[in-house]
């Protein structure tokens, strides 16, 4: 039973301001509101105000943390919280975590922390493998919340729907969507390669709609989602989906087609170089990712880039580079922008 203040419902709001500056305004507590009445918590009997002073059941109010660490203190120990991995993706309303094989036993704990630190948040799922296969996708499992693994993300304006255990998806690389998005220009011809489910054609079609985008993947679920995201941003007729292999669709169909290709690959994507100069019409522009060592990232995907130009007897002119994020303590992924000039 909270000891409370019976005011009035058309008195609430300036009794409850009088209330809060005397300083015995209870938050532990959430007020009731009932019939013509609400009540107040109240940590003592006021002085600022003259209303009946009660005892009512009113509901506590859950503690809001503002860190993981801060919402764990009391149920890992300083070790584990030593062990504990602080980073995590959220995609839509799922977290996705790291739990080292030293903290399973407070798996639990640990998600219904993240839950309560990121009130959105409706499923904690486990990484229960590495990133595999050509899809580059991994086992989950979920920890708490809903038993789903599908959710809708929103980013620059754009709904994605996406399901985490079927398709990659990475929301780090939501600053270089808006990167290039913001170099395209009116009438460009892009060519999306590895498109997942679609967020860097969609982040560009939405800012620009006035572009021709082909969306090339491999992974049938991935291009559903990229089929039912279109419709979602009704971007149709701007951004073609296809499903397929970029090294069969690309000298089949995109023959000398692009003005500008996006390589966003997090492994090899070096070994879809020629694909990329097949496409490539003069004067295009290429975004090509690449997982290197740090400190020699740049100089590894220069030296790729002259390769396969070399091999494609293209010339091409490096226009930028920049870290995209640290992958490992001894990786880094790096985006190099280069333009094929003949
Ligand atoms: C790292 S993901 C990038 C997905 C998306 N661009 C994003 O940022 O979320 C790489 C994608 O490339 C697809 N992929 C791999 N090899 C491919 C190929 N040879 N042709 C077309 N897509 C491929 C995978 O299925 C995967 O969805």
């Amino acid at each position: 039973m909270a000891l409370c203040v019976k005011v009035p419902k058309k008195k609430g709001e300036e009794t409850r301001q009088k209330l809060v500056a005397e300083g015995i305004f209870d938050p532990s507590f959430v007020p009731l509101k009932n019939g013509e009445f609400v009540f107040f918590p109240v940590k003592k009997k006021p002085a600022s105000v003259d209303f009946p002073v009660v005892r009512k059941e009113l509901m506590t109010r859950k503690k809001r943390f503002h860190s993981l660490e801060d919402a764990l203190r009391g149920e890992l120990t300083p070790d584990e919280l030593d062990g504990l991995v602080r980073s995590f993706d959220i995609v839509g309303d799922i977290a996705v975590l790291e739990v080292p094989d030293a903290l399973r036993k407070k798996e639990r704990a640990i998600a219904k922390a993240v839950m309560d630190v990121h009130r959105h948040v409706h499923v904690v799922a486990k990484k229960a493998s590495p990133m595999s296969g050509e899809f580059r996708v991994r086992k989950l499992k979920i920890i708490a919340g809903e038993k789903r693994t599908e959710t809708l993300y929103t980013e620059h304006g754009c709904k994605m729907k996406v399901d985490i255990a079927k398709v990659y998806f990475s929301p780090r690389l939501s600053f270089e969507r808006q990167r290039i998005a913001s170099q395209v220009k009116k009438g460009e011809r892009i060519l999306a390669m590895f498109a997942g489910v679609g967020p860097f054609p969609l982040v560009i079609a939405k800012r620009q709609p006035h572009v021709e985008i082909a969306a090339i993947e491999l992974n049938p679920d991935a291009v559903r989602l990229m089929e039912e995201n279109i419709r979602l941003n009704r971007l149709e007729g701007v951004i073609k989906p296809i499903l397929g292999d970029v090294r069969e669709v690309v000298p089949r169909q995109f023959r000398g087609w692009a003005d500008r290709v996006l390589m966003p690959l997090p492994k090899d994507a070096h070994e879809f170089l020629s694909e990329a100069f097949i496409a490539a019409r003069r004067g295009c522009m290429v975004h090509f990712y690449h997982f290197a060592p740090i400190g020699k990232s740049f100089t590894e995907a220069r030296k790729l880039v002259r390769a396969a130009a070399k091999k494609a007897r293209r010339k091409v002119e490096f226009i930028s580079e920049r870290v995209v994020r640290p992958y490992s303590p001894q990786t880094e992924q790096v985006v190099i922008d280069f333009k094929v000039l003949d």
